[in-house]
């Protein structure tokens, strides 16, 4: 029997050292990669089902662009905070 620890590794995946800029559409729900393992960046592809990691529903409430962590340490999730620069 596997331990479910051994699923998760203990941080997620880089998926890259920068935020990743993307244009929102108010009312639009967009669901952010936390596992960091998605092909698709800043968003989910269903990469996490091999890991303990689940997509985070974000819905815009503005048009506008926005900055999604891309590192994927943030503490604001699914905004960038800054968090890349000290990796
Ligand atoms: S692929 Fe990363 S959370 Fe779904």
């Amino acid at each position: 029997m596997s331990n479910p620890d051994e699923l998760q590794p203990p941080m997620p995946n880089v998926a890259q050292k920068a935020p990743y800029l993307v244009n929102v559409v108010a009312g639009k729900t967009y669901w952010w990669c936390s596992c960091g393992l998605s092909k698709k960046q800043p968003f989910c592809d269903g990469s996490h089902k091999t890991t303990a990691y689940e997509p985070l529903a974000y819905k815009a409430t503005e048009t506008t662009t926005v900055e999604l962590c891309g590192c994927k340490q943030t503490g604001t999730k699914p905004f960038c905070d800054g968090s890349h620069e000290s990796l």
